[in-house]
C-alpha cells in the first residue's frame, strides 16, 4: 500500500488526477490536500469522495508547520504537487499571492518531504507539475523543448519558474527524488470559468459578450485534461529521477480561430442560426505582457515513455462543450459562488 499526496486536488487538473489515480490504483491511498481557494471545488470530486482509497484534507501549503506535521503523520511515499495560483490575469492584479503559494508553498512541501524521507529515498518520489509558460513567448517558428532556457514574463509564470528551479536545486543539492513536467494549455470539464474555454462557453449560453484580448492573434497549444492526467500517471511511475518532460497536444490554435470554431459548434448545439454566437465577439484591451505563442515539443515523453494523447481536438472539444451544457448546476454554482458552501455542508456540519 502506497500513500500518495496530491496537492491542489480540488482544482481543475488536480481533480482529474485524483479521479484517475483513485480509480486506477485501488491499492494506493490518495490524499487530496487543498486549501479550497476560489479555484478549489469539492463538487469536482463527488464521484470519488466515498471511495475507501480517497481522503480529503483541507490545508494551506504556505503553512510550514501544518505541512510538516501532516507529512510526519501520513508518511507519504509520493507527492504529486499541483496546488498553485494558476490564472495569469489574477497574477497581474495580485502577484504576491502567487509568490506565497507557488514558491513558498513548494519549498514547504520539499522541506517536509526531506524531513520525513531523510536518506531513505527508496521508492520515494516528488513530482512537480508545471507549465510551458516558464519558457516565455515564441515567435512564428520553433517549439519549447526541455532544454529551452527559461524566460517567464508574467508574475504567474515567474512564480512557477522559480518553483521549478527550487525543485531542481533540491535534486542537485539534497538528492531529492524529483521529477517535473511542463504542460501546455489544458481544456476539459471542471475548469473554473475564468479561463478562456469555460468562460466563453458560459457567455455564449447566456448571450454575453466574448472579450477577446488584443487582436486575438495569440497562439496556444491545447491538450485535453484527461490526457494530461495519463501523462502524469506515466511520468510519476516511469519518469527518470531528476528529469523534466514536456507535455503538449501538438495542437496550436490562434485564439480568434478557436473562438470562431467554438461559436460555430455552440450555434449548432443551442439550435441558433449560424453566425449568432460570433456576433458576441468583442475585442478588448490586451492583457499586459501577453505572450504571443506557446508550442510544446513532447517527443521526449512520447519516445521515452510511450505517451500518446487519447482524443483528437475535435473529439475533446465536443466532449468539453457537451459537459458544460449538461452540467448547468455545476456552472451555476461556480458562477454564483454557491460552491464554496459545499465544504461546510459536506465536511464541517456533518
Ligand atoms: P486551478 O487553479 O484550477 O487549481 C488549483 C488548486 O490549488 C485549487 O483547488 C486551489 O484551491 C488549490 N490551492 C491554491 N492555493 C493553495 C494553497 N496555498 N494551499 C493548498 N491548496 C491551494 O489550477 P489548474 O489549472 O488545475 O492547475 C493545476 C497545476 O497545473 C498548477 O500547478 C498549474 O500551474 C499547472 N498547469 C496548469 C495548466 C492549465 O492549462 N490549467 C497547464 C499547465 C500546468
Ligand atoms: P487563459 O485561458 O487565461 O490561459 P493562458 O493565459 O494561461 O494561456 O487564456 C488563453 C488565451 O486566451 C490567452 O492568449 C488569453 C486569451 N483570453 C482572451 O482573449 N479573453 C479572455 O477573456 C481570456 C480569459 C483569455
Amino acid at each position: 500500500m502506497k500513500t500518495i499526496l496530491v496537492t491542489g486536488g480540488a482544482g481543475f487538473i488536480g481533480s482529474h488526477v485524483v479521479r484517475y489515480f483513485v480509480n486506477k490504483y485501488p491499492g494506493y491511498q490518495i490524499v487530496n490536500l487543498d486549501n479550497l481557494t476560489y479555484a478549489g471545488n469539492l463538487a469536482n470530486l463527488k464521484d470519488v469522495e466515498g471511495k475507501p482509497n480517497y481522503e480529503f484534507i483541507k490545508g494551506d501549503i504556505v503553512d510550514d508547520k501544518f505541512i510538516l506535521e501532516l507529512f510526519k503523520k501520513k508518511a507519504f511515499d509520493g507527492i504529486i504537487h499541483l496546488a498553485a495560483e494558476s490564472h495569469v490575469d489574477r497574477s497581474i492584479s495580485n502577484p504576491t499571492a502567487f509568490v506565497f503559494t507557488n514558491i513558498v508553498g513548494t519549498v514547504n512541501l520539499l522541506n517536509a518531504a526531506r524531513a520525513i524521507w531523510k536518506d531513505n529515498l527508496e521508492g520515494k518520489r516528488f513530482y512537480h507539475i508545471s507549465t510551458d509558460e516558464v519558457y516565455g513567448s515564441l515567435g512564428d517558428e520553433g517549439y519549447f523543448v526541455e532544454s529551452t532556457p527559461y524566460d517567464p514574463r508574467s508574475p504567474y509564470s515567474a512564480s512557477k519558474a522559480s518553483s521549478d528551479h527550487l525543485v531542481r536545486a533540491y535534486f542537485h543539492t539534497f538528492k531529492m527524488p524529483v521529477v517535473l513536467s511542463n504542460c501546455s494549455n489544458n481544456y476539459g470539464s471542471y475548469q473554473f470559468p475564468e479561463k478562456l474555454l469555460p468562460l466563453f462557453i458560459n457567455n455564449i449560453k447566456h448571450n454575453k459578450p466574448l472579450p477577446v484580448y488584443g487582436a486575438g492573434d495569440n497562439i496556444r497549444d491545447w491538450l485535453y485534461v484527461v490526457d494530461h492526467a495519463s501523462a502524469i500517471d506515466l511520468i510519476f511511475h516511469n519518469g527518470i529521477i531528476g528529469e523534466t518532460y514536456n507535455i503538449g497536444g501538438s495542437n496550436e490554435w490562434q485564439n480568434i480561430r478557436l473562438i470562431e470554431k467554438l461559436c460555430e459548434i455552440m450555434d449548432g448545439k443551442l439550435g441558433r442560426p449560424k453566425g449568432t454566437s460570433s456576433k458576441l465577439i468583442t475585442y478588448v484591451k490586451d492583457r499586459p505582457g501577453h505572450d504571443m505563442r506557446y508550442a510544446i515539443d513532447s517527443s521526449k515523453l512520447q519516445n521515452e515513455l510511450g505517451w500518446r494523447p487519447s482524443v483528437s481536438f475535435e473529439e475533446g472539444l465536443e466532449l468539453t462543450i457537451d459537459w458544460y451544457l449538461a452540467n448547468e448546476e455545476w456552472l451555476n454554482n461556480v458562477t454564483s459562488g454557491d460552491y464554496q458552501k459545499y465544504y461546510e455542508e459536506m465536511y464541517v456540519k456533518r
